[in-house]
């Protein structure tokens, strides 16, 4: 008798080899194979179809049909981009007790007394477990129908027996399909059965949402091509010592990417944060030196959150400079561009650059922000009362313009900010709303001079 088949395969990419590998030659992470028995037939099975018989004529094709469902998570939604498309299926990852399990309970308890039963499927914990959870958050008596399975064939025949509006699925890793011989969680298995689930969710029209683990470094645990097979990959985010929660969707094929949700942890469940600058600049403290307001957009939302600096002679060795929330590389330049444009001298001076509140700001409207805080901490002198403050930097100490500065003074007003310092090239572009200073400013030092 032949001994079976085995390959490796990378746990990152699913790259096969017939040896084992330290390195990946296809994505080049380390010491990612791991053995797998080749199945015999693994080709995708030939029923297999995304809807439709053939090709059809562009102008034909129907896309009226499609309303979004909302999960009654106003937050959730938002990430969605406007709730869960029919048919489509939902990646959400995210570290261990971040609150997917949480989430998706609650989101399953308001989509099954709106729009239909759902079935939740849990592959790591039993269905007294999710009980107890239940009752925590306040879950009522719904069409909510629970399973501990992970074969990924009887969740099927259950999706057929109770016809759910919304399948749930807790995680993608704890599934193996009977098809394969290697263990859950295996390369081969996650695609296996996300496959499966991505057919079922496209012939059924349901909506589908899987649970990701991810790994140490934060990336979705399992074959990359599992973030190509869903429609939509989201990612659960937080820092362990606060309350609040960000969803963020990083793949999105109905709606915009990099779009935000925020809820706050409390001890009955997640609860969306609707406005959450002010959830950010809660404990600002008044008047004092290196504190900034900067108006950022997190995808199409406008969020005010407070950059701190603080600026200490460095006693001793080398001038240290550290940044949370923030990239390093940029508040170097920054710290250099204020040397050289500006004149403030810190190069023997320790430096640390903090975004308040555990957030996370990529974009370069936040440079100004950082310059006035680290220059306010430098002059210890507090910035303008009630000013916010966006806009580019470049290398000449030059200010330039930004993206959507009308939404960011919108959003700024909105919160009692009566004065903003944003980059000249913006000012004509901007509705300012009423009882709104806004000033225009082309260089760091001009910017600098209008805020202190
Ligand atoms: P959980 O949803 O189990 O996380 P995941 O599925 O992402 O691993 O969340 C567990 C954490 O959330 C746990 O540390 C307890 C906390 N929690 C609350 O603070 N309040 C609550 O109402 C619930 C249900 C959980
Ligand atoms: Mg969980």
């Amino acid at each position: 008798m032949k001994p079976p088949k085995v390959v490796f395969a990378c746990a990152s990419c699913g790259s096969q080899s017939p040896k084992w590998l330290g390195r990946c030659p296809d994505c080049g992470e380390w010491n990612t194979f791991v053995e797998e028995r080749a199945a015999s037939a693994v080709a995708p099975p030939a029923q297999a179809r995304l809807g439709g018989d053939g090709a059809r004529l562009y102008a034909d094709v129907d896309t009226a049909t499609a309303p979004r469902i909302t999960t009654g998570i106003s937050e959730f939604d938002r990430v969605l981009g406007g709730g869960l498309v029919p048919g489509s299926l939902v990646l959400l990852g995210g570290e261990p007790g971040i609150g997917k399990s949480t989430l998706l309970l609650q989101a399953a308890a308001q989509f099954a007394a709106a729009a239909g039963p759902v079935l939740y499927c849990s592959g790591e914990e039993s269905a007294h477990q999710i009980k107890r959870r239940g009752e925590r958050l306040g879950v009522a008596d719904v069409p909510l129908h629970l399973l501990a399975e992970t074969c990924v064939e009887k969740l099927l025949e259950e999706v057929e027996r109770v016809r759910p509006a919304l399948l749930i699925v807790d995680s993608i890793q704890t599934v193996f399909s009977l098809k394969l011989p290697s263990a859950p969680g295996s390369v081969g298995q996650v695609r296996q059965a996300a496959t499966d689930l991505l057919f079922a969710a496209k012939g059924r029209n349901l909506p589908t949402i899987l649970v990701g683990h991810v790994t140490k470094d934060g990336n979705l645990a399992g074959p990359k091509v599992l973030e190509h097979v869903v429609d939509t990959v989201l990612y659960f985010e937080g820092e362990q010592h606060h309350a609040h929660r960000v969803i963020r969707a990083v793949k999105n094929r109905f709606g915009a990417v990099s779009e935000l949700g925020v809820f706050e942890m409390t001890g009955t469940g997640l609860r969306p944060v609707p406005n959450p600058s002010q959830l950010f600049l809660a404990e600002r403290p008044a008047n004092v030196p290196g504190s900034a307001v900067l108006c950022t957009i997190e995808g199409s939302r406008p969020i005010l959150v407070e950059v701190q600096a603080l600026v200490s002679t460095a006693a001793y060795g080398p001038a240290r400079r550290t940044a949370n929330g923030l990239d390093l590389a940029r508040v170097s330049m920054l710290l250099a561009v204020l040397d050289k444009r500006v004149g403030l001298h810190l190069a023997t001076d320790d430096v640390f650059v903090n975004v308040a509140g555990g957030v996370t700001v990529e974009e370069p409207a936040a440079d100004l922000a950082v310059a006035a805080a680290v220059a306010s901490s430098l002059r210890n002198r507090p910035l303008r009362e009630h000013t916010v403050v966006f806009g580019e930097v470049g290398l000449a100490g030059e200010v330039r313009a930004t993206s959507q500065a009308a939404l960011r003074l919108r959003e700024a007003a909105q919160l009692g900010f009566r004065r903003c310092v944003l980059p000249d090239g913006n000012v004509a572009a901007s509705d300012v709303p009423p009882d709104f200073e806004i000033v225009g400013v082309r260089s760091v030092a001009e910017a600098l001079d209008e805020l202190m």
